[in-house]
């Protein structure tokens, strides 16, 4: 019997991946689910404030209003995204992935109304497979690190900055990335959540437009259409160098404390 498969492993298991992050105690205060708004331009940064992104191209779908109007109710959302999803299509044949061995798009899962976002760069062969963004390893230590923070993966919304698995898994190319993206920011439009966290130098880079490495670009939030945004390490570069952990979790604590208002 594996040491992880009954309830004391798990439990054994479960803190031992705490300790790697570097998390000393665990707070049973309920505060931290009450979440004052951040205002826009809150957030403390070295970097200039950044501007927009690029308004979507002609084929992205008009969601009503989704900007201007503040959609209210989960329900709205809810529906909105699942438009933008139709709108997509189950085998969008928009850039050439749908050509290169991809099975399916892989549009976004969670909370609609989520306040906080998480974007990957592009799925992989398990997210390929199962229609659903971090199925994989990177995955299930995705969930990990949201756990750490106190949320459940069902209290956020994961997408990714492209849909469609590149062959091998080589980095998104910028046509499939120009060709994508656009839904994306669709998709944080709708969500409108408060924090975003990109995942990894592809990630970071492409939403805050720019070259700087991830290494200067994390420990600190980024002003990003309506929300902060906390760069950091990719999960799967994190299986391959766990001793980044602690960045990571220095990384998010500071989302936790955006989502608390306890940071700016
Ligand atoms: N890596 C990503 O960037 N996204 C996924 O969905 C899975 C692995």
């Amino acid at each position: 019997m594996s040491d992880a498969s009954d309830g004391r492993g798990q439990l054994r298991a479960h803190l031992q991946f705490y300790g790697e992050l570097g998390v000393t105690g665990f707070s049973r205060d309920p505060r931290w689910r009450r979440r004052p708004p951040v205002a826009p331009g809150q957030v403390e940064t070295g970097a200039a404030p950044l501007p927009m992104a690029a308004s979507a191209d002609d084929d992205v779908l008009r969601v009503p209003d989704v900007a201007e109007d503040s959609l209210r109710s989960q329900a709205e959302q809810a529906d909105a995204l699942a438009s933008l999803q139709a709108h997509i299509g189950p085998s969008c044949q928009r850039c050439k992935l749908c050509a290169l061995g991809r099975q399916q798009v892989v549009y976004g899962v969670g909370n609609p109304a989520a306040d906080l976002m998480i974007i990957g760069e592009a799925p992989g062969a398990d997210e390929d497979v199962q229609g659903i963004p971090f199925v994989g390893r990177a995955g299930q230590l995705l969930t990990k690190i949201i756990e750490a923070i106190d949320l459940r993966r069902d209290d956020v919304y994961i997408a990714n900055v492209i849909k469609c698995r590149p062959p091998g898994n080589r980095n998104p190319e910028p046509d499939e990335v120009a060709t994508c993206e656009p839904f994306l920011l669709q998709q944080i439009d709708i969500v409108q959540p408060r924090v975003v966290v990109a995942l990894g130098k592809f990630a970071a880079q492409t939403l805050l437009q720019t070259d700087t490495p991830i290494t200067r670009l994390r420990g600190q939030a980024y002003p990003f259409r309506d929300a902060a945004l906390v760069p950091t390490f990719h999960p799967a570069y994190l299986l391959r160098s766990p001793d980044k952990k602690r960045e990571t979790w220095e990384d998010m604590k500071l989302v936790r404390a955006l989502l608390r208002g306890e940071a700016r």
